[in-house]
């Protein structure tokens, strides 16, 4: 059984090196007879491959999938016979580390389909392969060309946008997922996981390989690898630490339910039916006094011993600075106003 399938439409620079590409219809675990039609119609070797396909090569090979019963893959192939950017079928027979930029679009493709949550597919090393690019209106541009092509559209009367310099795109470029709403489409990176009933507003945040589970209102920033639970929110300008750079190597996740106030951010993972106060940055290391319904001292302990513990509710003693640790009582009740997303 192989792992993922995509037909694919992409973008290459002058070199013929691939820049970007597009599955409008990425599927997981495909059947071996679809893989046995990648092998005679597009010389398919096995193993994982992204295969290069002339116009002929896909009328070919969108008639043995219509022979199979594999309609809508092989009205896709069909399509993209006409394509006039070059057209790719890329096989992962496994979820091994990628070797080509089609690859690595395919695995980021999964995880914004749904097809598979953050953490479930393999990503290491996918920076290399993703090259840093001028993402414009007329598309994926080589940084090494984007002067001569700025220059050719003032030419012709026109001017070239660059809306971002980066190795990922906007998710919403390549597939907008049921039920969301997203404020400022740059803010969610192709990669990125948004559950059905998620709102991002404008200062939200979604990087690659993270995202939310399901219904969420996401004010804040969601960081590479971090996950947020069903029905949490995180308020205006709120922070999750990611593993990428410095924030140590726990993965931070959020549990159900949980409410990260504006300006918070959390350096530990959070259970179920947690709240952090606006404006407290709770790291590993941080000393927590943990206080009792009474508001008494028990005992002081860093947060990294909190990890993953539900109802709790952390705040900053706003008389004597130091933090605190109390259990939650005021359960979220979210505002299903503000999560009707439909
Ligand atoms: C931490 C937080 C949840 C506490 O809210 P709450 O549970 O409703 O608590 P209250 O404000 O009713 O306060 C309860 C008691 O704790 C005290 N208290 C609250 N915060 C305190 C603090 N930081 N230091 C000391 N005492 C505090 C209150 O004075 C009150 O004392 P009392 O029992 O003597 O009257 C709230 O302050 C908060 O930060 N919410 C986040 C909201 C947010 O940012 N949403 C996202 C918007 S984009």
């Amino acid at each position: 059984m192989s792992f993922a399938f995509g037909i694919g439409i992409g973008t290459q620079n002058n070199q013929g090196e691939w820049l970007e590409v597009y599955y409008q219809q990425p599927i997981m675990t495909p059947d071996k007879a679809l893989i046995d039609v990648v092998e005679s119609a597009l010389d398919y070797q096995g193993g994982n491959q992204a295969i290069e396909a002339s116009a002929e090569q896909l009328h070919q090979f969108a008639n043995a999938l219509r022979q199979l019963g594999q309609t809508e893959q092989a009205t896709l192939a069909e399509k993209t016979a006409k394509s006039k950017r070059p057209v790719v079928v890329t096989v992962l027979a496994s979820d091994d580390t990628a070797s080509s930029t089609p690859e690595v679009y395919l695995k980021l493709h999964l995880i914004s389909h749904r097809l598979v949550k953050p953490h479930g597919v393999k990503l290491d090393g996918i920076f290399g392969l993703l090259p840093n690019l001028a993402w414009t209106n007329e598309g994926a541009i080589d940084l090494n060309e984007l002067a001569e092509r700025q220059l050719r559209a003032r030419i012709e009367g026109r001017t070239l946008e660059v809306k971002s310099v980066d190795k990922f795109p906007q998710m919403t470029d390549y597939v907008v997922p049921k039920g969301v709403r997203i404020a400022d489409t740059a803010r969610v990176r192709l990669g990125a996981y948004v559950g059905e009933g998620t709102t991002v507003m404008h200062e939200g945040f979604i990087n690659f390989n993270a995202g939310t589970e399901g219904t969420s209102m996401i004010e804040g920033r969601i960081s590479a690898g971090v996950m947020i639970g069903k029905g949490s929110d995180l308020g205006g300008g709120c922070s999750t630490m990611g593993t990428l750079s410095g924030g140590g190597n726990i993965i931070i996740s959020v549990g159900e339910n949980c409410l990260l106030g504006a300006n918070a951010g959390i350096g530990i993972p959070l259970g179920d039916r947690c709240t952090v106060e606006a404006g407290l940055y709770i790291t590993s290391g941080t000393k927590v006094a943990l206080l009792d319904d009474n508001n008494e001292l028990v005992e002081v302990i860093k947060a990294r011993d909190l990890a993953g513990k539900p109802d709790l509710l952390f705040r900053r003693n706003s008389q004597t600075g130091a933090v605190e640790c109390k259990t939650n009582k005021t359960a979220i009740e979210l505002n299903e106003e503000l999560h009707a997303n439909n």
